[in-house]
């Protein structure tokens, strides 16, 4: 069976007071959460350690924002998987469109990363999306097919079968405007199909989340789609209330 996943992606937001008042606050209502859903946070890096410690005994995972493709050596300013690792991160999102467009994340540095994921035990979300130009001219499933494509091409079975997988349209990305269930829902089954291609009946198991203006309001629509298996959550992570209520929809 598939996990049901709620992640929240922080990207560049809240200091370590905010960070921890956040952490105080969530645990609170652990109690709450249902069973069946895996939580995790994705905070700013310097943060990961601390979220950890607060975080490991209920249960909820923490994980980076970017890896390098290098395990270890000069290159100044960058976060090794394994470093990661070892601050408490279970979990990676790769390949967010912010980190392809303005730090020109390439598929082949990707698959890097990816690897480099893999081989240091953390899971890599992995992200996909098409801008609103391709949605536009309705070649949105061919787009994300080949992102896909350009990835997986890279990995062995094995690696492809450990992914979860993020779809996030850019145009829904920090806009309010969010893919409608069935939008979702046909990209997700398209994202299903591509996986059957590589790993076979494997893909059945592969959580494939959606990303992109995941609000209280509107989670509980997107969940009951039978290819969307939990979200990718920007702003509406930033708020423990609001998260709850996300992970709560399911
Ligand atoms: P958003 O961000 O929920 O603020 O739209 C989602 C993401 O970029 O992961």
């Amino acid at each position: 069976m598939r996990k049901n996943i709620v992640a929240g992606n922080w990207k560049m937001n809240l200091d370590a007071d905010e960070a921890s008042q956040f952490a105080l606050n969530f645990i609170k209502h652990k109690s709450s959460f249902p069973e069946d859903v895996d939580v995790i946070v994705c905070p700013p890096a310097v943060h990961l350690q601390d979220l950890a410690d607060v975080f490991y005994d209920f249960n909820i995972g923490v994980g980076g924002q970017n890896c390098s493709v290098h395990s270890s050596g000069a290159y100044t300013g960058e976060i090794s998987a394994g470093i990661l690792k070892s601050v408490g991160a279970s979990y990676v999102i790769l390949g967010h469109s912010e980190r392809r467009e303005y730090f020109n994340e390439s598929a082949t540095q990707l698959a890097e990363k990816i690897k480099q994921a893999l081989e240091n035990k953390l899971i890599p979300i992995f992200c996909c999306g098409e801008p609103l130009s391709v949605r536009k001219e309705n070649s949105h499933v061919a787009y994300v097919k080949q992102q896909l494509d350009e990835v997986f091409g890279e990995l062995s079975q094995a690696q492809i079968s450990q992914l979860i997988i993020a779809y996030e349209p850019i145009w829904a990305i920090g806009t309010g405007e969010t893919a409608s269930p069935q939008q979702a829902q046909e990209i997700h089954h398209e994202i299903r199909k591509v996986l059957n291609n590589y790993i076979g009946e494997n893909a059945d198991e592969i959580s494939i989340l959606y990303g992109g203006s995941v609000k209280p309001n509107n989670a509980k629509e997107l969940f009951s789609e039978a290819d969307i298996d939990g979200a990718l959550v920007g702003g509406a992570s930033l708020n423990p209330e609001d998260f709850l209520a996300i992970i709560k929809s399911f």
